[in-house]
Parts: structure tokens; sequence; C-alpha cells
């Protein structure tokens, strides 16, 4: 293959389109695939190219398209993202030219759409592999049934001589079945005069793009397919179903590549991730986890079945039990090696665990350390607490960390015993090895070996009647 010196790559996202069948007041290229929507795993995939330039047409939904690509994913503020407007919307043809302005001559085009999320680096790697830098490559598949499609019309020699749209399309031209899946590469200087020829003389009155096909003929510039058998990379998003159907595909790649680097998923139909998750050796997940934001697993850690793990960090031989949930957010949740968190535990931002804690049912921790050892085994609340090693927790006892203004750290030093049932009023300290007995509502700091109480003195009345009920009459 002849290799032209490389040129920029300045990616063209057609994203105007209605989206009627998702039948939602969401513009369609919002809906999340895999927890994103489904726009930017193709401005993901821009990126994953190295494109100079992204610029998103929108027209349905223009600002809430714009604002979502801006803002809530613009803490990876994507280089070179821009936005060109295409009202009304005239056809594909149409859409690309609103992009013209922003396109340099020195750059190669590549046309995408924001409804087709599930295209592959290495497949337009390829494609601008066959476009060269100076020819129009078009990625083409072979369909069964390619009702709706654009044909790939060969001479007989093979070459690629025009695109017919099927509504525009003869019974000779319907029976082929290579289509075309919507995506092309092109040199710009060749794209832009080939949009200014455009018309919309056709059975739909749009502007269609795949007229730049006749073209390139015209003009003697080589059209070249590149064919691919994977329907999943060119499948489009019209409809919830379909977009279900993409979403299990999306997450049949995950699996099927963690599995590949060892992870054992007892099953690959019911595991989603939602964004990245990492996994050293010998992991093991059970059905139904979901992994959102950046989750990192080590060495041997063990998922229990229905969890849900958020922006975490798991070291080595931690197990998670099932039906846990943890959601770091953005300050994150680091669980020490050989923890043994859940089932049924809650751990929130901030959550700070260190080897060897133990977290039951029914326990919830946000913004807290807990060092090597700790234990929280039942139904029980650590806010904004400092807790030392082999520090047991008991049952139902929470630290009282808000007071309706300000939130204030409770600290908990090394080898203490708090019963059951205890509420830490902070700013408080419990000094270290003390015990705070069972029911105790502690509001003054304890010093170390102190044992502390503070509840009711217990009464007992010797030989106590119970009232007994008035005889009637
Ligand atoms: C187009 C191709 C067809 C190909 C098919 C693959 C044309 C004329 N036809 O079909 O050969 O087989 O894709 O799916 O290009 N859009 C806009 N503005 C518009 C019209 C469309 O932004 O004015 C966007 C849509 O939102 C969508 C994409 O362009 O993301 C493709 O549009 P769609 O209507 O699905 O393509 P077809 O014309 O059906
Ligand atoms: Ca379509």
């Amino acid at each position: 293959m002849t290799h032209s010196p490389s040129r920029p790559i300045d990616v063209v996202v057609m994203a105007a389109g209605k989206g009627t069948r998702m039948k939602s007041a969401l513009p369609k290229v919002l809906h999340a695939l895999a927890g994103k929507p489904m726009v930017q795993h193709v401005i993901d995939t821009a990126r994953s190219l190295q494109a100079r330039r992204t610029i998103v047409i929108t027209g349905h939904g223009a600002e809430q398209v714009e604002q979502a690509l801006t803002s809530a994913q613009g803490q990876v503020q994507v280089q070179g993202l821009k936005f060109a407007r295409q009202m009304p919307q005239l056809g594909t043809g149409h859409a690309v030219q609103q992009a013209v302005p922003l396109l340099d001559d020195d750059g190669v085009v590549v046309i995408l759409s924001g409804d087709v999320p599930l295209t592959r680096t290495d497949t337009l790697q390829a494609l601008l592999d066959v476009c060269a830098g100076q020819q129009l490559a078009l990625l083409t598949i072979d369909f069964d049934d390619p009702t709706g499609y654009g044909r790939i019309v060969r001479s007989p020699s093979g070459q690629v001589h025009a695109i017919v749209e099927h509504k525009d399309a003869n019974a000779t031209q319907r029976a082929i079945r290579e289509v075309y899946s919507g995506i092309m590469a092109v040199p710009a200087k060749l794209l832009k005069p080939w949009l200014a020829r455009l018309d919309n003389q056709n059975a739909q009155q749009e502007f269609y793009l795949t007229d730049v096909v006749k073209f390139a003929e015209a003009d003697g510039v080589p059209v070249v397919a590149h064919k691919i058998d994977d329907a999943t990379q060119v499948a489009g998003v019209n409809s919830p179903a379909q977009l279900a159907e993409l979403e299990r595909a999306y997450q049949q790649r995950q699996a099927q590549a963690l599995m590949a680097e060892g992870v054992r998923i007892i099953d690959p139909a019911r595991f989603d991730v939602r964004g990245e998750l990492t996994c050293a050796q010998d992991v093991q997940i059970d059905v139904n986890c979901i992994f959102e934001g950046r989750v990192q697993l080590g060495q041997g850690v063990k998922v229990g079945a229905n969890c849900v793990l958020a922006n975490c960090v798991i070291e080595a031989g931690a197990v998670i039990h099932p039906f846990t949930h943890i959601d770091g957010e953005k300050l994150g949740v680091t669980v020490g090696e050989g923890a043994l968190i859940g089932p049924f535990a809650r751990l929130r931002p901030g959550a700070q665990l260190g080897a060897e804690v133990h977290i039951g049912n029914f326990v919830e921790v946000k913004n807290s350390t807990m060092a090597k050892g700790a234990k929280a085994n039942h139904l029980a609340y650590l806010g904004d607490a400092t807790v030392g090693e082999r520090v047991n927790y008991g049952a139902g006892s929470i630290t009282a960390n808000y007071d309706g203004a300000n939130k204030h750290r409770t600290v908990i030093e090394a080898d203490v015993h708090i019963g059951s049932n205890c509420v830490l009023v902070a700013p408080v300290t419990i000094g270290a090895g003390g015990t705070v007995g069972g029911g105790s509502t502690i509001t003054k700091s304890t010093a170390p070996g102190a044992l502390s109480v503070a509840r009711g003195k217990q009464v007992s009345i010797a030989n106590w009647h119970r009232p007994q009920k008035q005889a009637k009459g």
C-alpha cells in the first residue's frame, strides 16, 4: 500500500437528526450507552484517532447536545471539539456542508454519525490507510437484508462506481447486498468542492452525501471500499430496543476483553461496565455486578453477586460480599488488602479502609479512614471519622457528625471498643484502648484506657406489679 505523508485527521460527527422512534424528549444522541451519551462514544473514538478537530453537526435539540458535550463530560475537555448547526436538516450532504468553514484543506475528513456508537478505532485506522490521504474511502458491509441502506454499485471489474440510496434504486440495484455504512474518509480538499456540487434531485429531495462518489468518479479520483463483517460496528440506534441491543454487544465486548486477560466473570451476559474497569490477576466477579466510573480490582479480589462498584480501588485479596454498594464519586473509595465488605454494605465518598478491615451488613461509611483491622460489623454509621487500628465499632452505633450547619470529626484511637447503640457526638475523641459502654451518648472526649458510660442509670424495683385491667360492671 502507498503511504503518502500522513495528514491531520478532522472528524465530522452528524448528529442533527431527530430520532423520532426513541419517543423521548431527550435528543437521541444523548441517550446513554454504558453510562455515557452515545455521541460521546463517537467523540471518544475521534479522540483515540488523535483527530485534530472534531466537529459535531447539531440540529434537533442542538443546545442540549452542545451543552451536554461541553459540561458534564467536559472534565476531560476534548481537544478541538467544535459545533456547527444544521437548521433545517436537508440531508447528510447538507449536514457535512455545515462543517466546511471549520475544515482546513490539508486534512483528511472522517465522517461518522452520532447514533453509531460502536465503531472501533482500528477499523477507522484501516479506512484511513486505504484512503491514503488521496482517495475516497468508504466503509462497507454485506447485509442479508440491505433494505433502507445505500447500495454499493461496482463496475464489472469490481471498481466502486456509485452509492444508490434504497429509495432511488432499481430492482437490480436493490438485489446488491453490499451497503454503505455511513462512514467515509476523504481528503478535505477533494470533499469541499464535491459538497458544493450536491443537489437534491432524488427520491427524497435531500442533499445526499453519498453523491460525492459520482463526483470522485467524474474527477478521476479512485473510490476504494474497506469492507468489514462486524455489523455491530456500523449499527445505528433508532429505537430503545436497538439501544439495548448495542448495550449488550458493548458489554459482551468488555467482558470478552477482561476474560481474555484472565478475569473470571461468572456470567458475561450479566455483567456491566459503565466506565473503566481494570483487574489484576485472579479476580472473580459474580453475576449482576455493575462497575461505574474508574474501578480498580487488585489481585485475587472477589466481588459477590449484585454489587454496584463506582470510582473505587479494591486492593488485593479483599472480598466484596453480595449486594454491596460502593460509590467514591469524586473523592474515591479505597478498600485495603484482605478487607471483608458486606453483604449489604455501603461505602460512600472518602471511605479509606485499611488492610483487613471488616464492614458488615447495613453499615455505612463516609469520608472516614479506618486503620488496619478495624471492624464495624452490623447496622452502623461512620461519617467524618478517623478510626484507629483494631477498633471494634458496635452494632447500631453512629457518629453524629452534623450539627445542622457544620460537619465535625470523630477520632477513635487504636484498640478502642465501642459498644452497641452508641452516639458519638462530634467533635469528640475516644482515647486509645478506651471502652464505651453500650447505649452511651458521648459528648466529651475520653482519656486513653478509660471506660466511659453515658446513659441513664439502671433502676430495678423489686416485686413490681404491672397494672391490672379493671373488672367490668
Ligand atoms: C445514510 C446513507 C446510506 C447509508 C446509511 C447507513 C445518505 C444519503 N445515505 O442513510 O447510504 O447506507 O446512512 O446508515 O447519506 N443527519 C443529519 N442531518 C440530516 C440528515 C441526517 O445530521 O439532515 C444525521 C442523522 O442524525 C444520522 C446520520 O446523519 O446520525 C445518518 O442519517 P440517516 O437518516 O440515518 O441516514 P440515511 O439517509 O438513512
Ligand atoms: Ca439511518
